[in-house]
């Protein structure tokens, strides 16, 4: 990619062993209890494709789309659902499938509201952590791979809505 606003930092081959390594954990801890993904829209589309072409786990999906308010970059601490899951996940083993955790904010939110809909089990699955940015307690069940204080893009993940489509995770310098 030429764009000199943009460092490498995980390459196509990485980040596809990264998702292995993730489905292969997933598919281990469920055996054959059928999987709700629940996708956090839109940043996570790309990972959630390539994570459930290796799982080996029989999986329904569905997506949820929030909204955060604030400041451009960072979380503010306010957040909705603007689109809902649509499937009953009530009994079900349930999985939430985000691109990264920054603050916490979001996935802490979000797994407020599913785990009032009582389902059988919650988890979460991460792309990516920023520790370091925590602002609330919440630890994701999957971690695929830490890094520092960085904003980055690509496989999903944009800036203003550009970026999503590159294959490989860049630092937006
Ligand atoms: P949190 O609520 O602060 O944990 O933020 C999580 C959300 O912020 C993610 O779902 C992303 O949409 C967005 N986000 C946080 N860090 C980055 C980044 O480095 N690049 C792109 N989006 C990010
Ligand atoms: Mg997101």
């Amino acid at each position: 990619m030429e764009d000199d606003r943009l460092a490498p930092l995980l390459s196509q081959e990485q980040i596809a062993s990264i998702v292995e390594d993730l489905a292969d954990q997933i598919s281990r801890d469920y055996g054959q209890r059928e999987l709700v993904l629940v996708c956090v829209l839109k940043g996570a589309f790309m990972f959630l494709s390539d994570l459930i072409r290796h799982l080996r786990v029989p999986v329904q999906i569905d997506f949820v789309r929030l909204a955060s308010y604030g400041p451009s970059l960072r979380t503010s601490g306010r957040v909705e659902i603007t689109k809902d899951i649509e499937i009953s996940i009530e009994g079900k083993d349930v999985l939430i499938v985000e691109d990264i955790i920054d603050t916490g904010v979001t996935l802490k939110y979000l797994y407020r509201r599913l785990k009032a809909r009582r389902p059988r089990s919650l988890k979460s699955v991460v792309l990516l952590d920023k520790p370091s940015r925590r602002k609330v307690r919440f630890q994701p069940d999957y971690v695929g791979f830490t890094i520092e204080d960085h904003f980055v893009v690509g496989y999903g993940l944009d800036f203003n809505e550009d970026y999503r489509n590159l294959p490989g995770i860049y630092v937006l310098k």
